[in-house]
């Protein structure tokens, strides 16, 4: 019986493993971390992530051929193949601080599989990484090998939380990326035979490893960029009374250009993007690439400025401050049907609010309370650590903010609600009855276009929506930057 490791149990490990486990019933999948609540969680009822489907998968499978452990070691040594799927953080510190991954996790994760195998390995990179890190992983896998061969294959992962489970089923495509000779061609051809239980060979790519790791850093950059694009767009759209959804509707039907990701909204988040881009732009810096290091820069510059474009047009539209002014924050995660806040924008835009000593009151399907305050404590880019994040004590934060159990509870008696993520529930409230039970006026500000700004109008509401035509009362008030 084949046997399959990852370290790691998180947002990629879980799910990934899940599925392969399910689709591969002979072959044994353990899924390893150093978090010992992670491994609990993943054995108990409830998951550690919200992923629509997830728990059907790990039901189906866990303790058949799917087992979650925290004996790194043991399964390590006892599989044949090792992805290894661990956190890959912005450094904040030293060399390159603020920008290049930090490999931290990883370098830790490859030292251990060296100690213990004694058995050769294919170890898979699964976690986005810097191109060319497969190197320096090799050297330090052969350099403690005692003998022992090792492959290295780069499999990045391209599925989207919140659609995970889909993905994993049908992916576009899955990439694997190898050492060009005989023996990593071997590997390659194992790992796609795992995969091609359930994906269809001609949707297997398999190319050279530095293909394969800057792939993932190149498709996060190009996914990033059309959100830049869209949301650059939307600024322009509500300074010339233009409307970006049928702007994006009639750019979107060019069969070049294509219909998706072009949703303007306050930004894009995730632990992803931002992250990966970053990355990007310091390997073109350290190859001398000045020019192309700047491009993509700019699309983190035009997210940023989204943000603050949204907090700011919140202040401005209500007489230019929010001081001491009660603001629901409806939706926390960074995108729907998911639990994850990593880079979410309501990070900005909350911590924009409560710098203008607004009292906000947070509601989110998905996030706890524990979460939000620590998300609101942190300092950019610690979230992805582990040190910090178990250290963060959410005391920092006042009595600014309050976390409810329900959208009503938000916004009661409420001066303004913004809307920051698109959780299918937000468009169903009963508006009319939050309308009554608001202060007047009742604003609106929807980051994510999700609310019907006609019907809202009729009501009572001024409302703003991103990249939209904007009500008189709007137009009136001071410019925003
Ligand atoms: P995560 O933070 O949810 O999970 C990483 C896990 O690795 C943590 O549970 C941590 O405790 C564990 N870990 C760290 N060092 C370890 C070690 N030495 N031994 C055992 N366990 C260890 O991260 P996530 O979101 O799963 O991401 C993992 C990688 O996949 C990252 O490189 C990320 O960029 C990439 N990725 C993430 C996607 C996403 O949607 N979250 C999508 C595609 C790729």
């Amino acid at each position: 019986m084949v046997k399959i490791c990852c370290i790691g149990a998180g947002y990629v490990g879980g799910p990934t493993m899940a599925v392969m486990a399910l689709k591969c019933p002979e072959i044994e999948v353990a899924v390893v971390d150093i978090s010992e609540p992670r491994i609990n969680a993943w054995n108990s009822d409830r998951l550690p992530i919200y992923e629509p489907g997830l728990d059907d998968v790990v039901r189906q499978c866990r303790g058949k051929n799917l087992f979650f452990s925290t004996d790194v070691e043991k399964h390590v040594f006892e599989s044949d193949i090792v992805f290894v799927s661990v956190n890959t953080p912005t450094k904040t510190q030293g060399l390159g601080a603020g920008k290049a991954a930090d490999l931290t996790y990883w370098e830790s994760a490859a030292r251990m599989i060296a100690d213990v195998s004694k058995s050769s390995k294919i170890v898979v990179e699964k976690s986005t990484v810097p191109v060319r890190t497969a190197e320096a992983i090799e050297k330090i896998l052969i350099h403690n090998s005692k003998g022992i061969e090792f492959q290295i294959l780069s499999n990045p992962e391209f599925l989207a939380e919140g659609t995970a489970i889909k993905d994993l089923y049908n992916p576009d495509r899955v990439l694997i990326g190898g050492r060009d000779t005989a023996a990593g061609q071997k590997a390659i051809e194992a790992l796609k035979a795992v995969y091609a239980h359930w994906v269809p060979v001609e949707q297997i790519i398999c190319t050279n490893l530095w293909s394969a790791e800057l792939s993932k850093l190149a498709a996060n950059a190009f996914l990033a960029q059309r959100i830049s694009s869209v949301n650059a767009m939307s600024a322009l759209c509500e300074a010339t009374g233009a409307d970006v959804t049928q702007v994006a509707h009639a750019v979107g039907t060019d069969s070049r250009i294509g219909p998706k990701f072009l949703n303007a909204s306050v930004g894009f988040g995730g632990s992803c993007f931002q992250k990966d881009i970053l990355n990007l732009i310091y390997i073109c810096e350290c190859n001398g690439l000045p020019e192309a290091a700047n491009y993509w820069k700019q699309v983190i510059k035009v997210n940023d400025y989204q943000k603050i474009r949204f907090a700011n047009r919140v202040v401005s539209s209500m007489f230019n401050t929010v001081s001491g002014k009660k603001i629901a924050i409806l939706g926390f995660a960074f995108k729907k049907d998911t639990g994850d806040t990593r880079e979410t924008p309501a990070i900005d835009v909350c911590n924009r609010l409560v710098a203008d000593k607004a009292k906000l009151r947070i509601y989110d399907p998905q996030v706890l309370e524990e979460q939000i305050k620590k998300d609101l404590s942190m300092a950019r880019f610690d979230w992805d650590h582990a040190v910090p994040l178990q250290q963060i004590k959410a005391e920092g934060i006042s009595e600014q903010v309050e976390v409810v159990s329900d959208a009503y509870e938000a916004t009661k008696d409420a001066h303004g609600l913004c809307v920051l993520t698109e959780w299918d529930e937000f468009k169903s409230l009963d508006f009319k009855k939050i309308f009554d039970n608001m202060q007047k006026p009742a604003f609106v500000f929807d980051g994510r276009n999700v609310v019907d700004a006609v019907k809202l109008r009729e009501i009572g509401f001024i409302v703003y929506s991103i990249g939209k035509p904007l009500d008189s009362w709007l137009k009136d008030m001071p410019a925003v930057a």
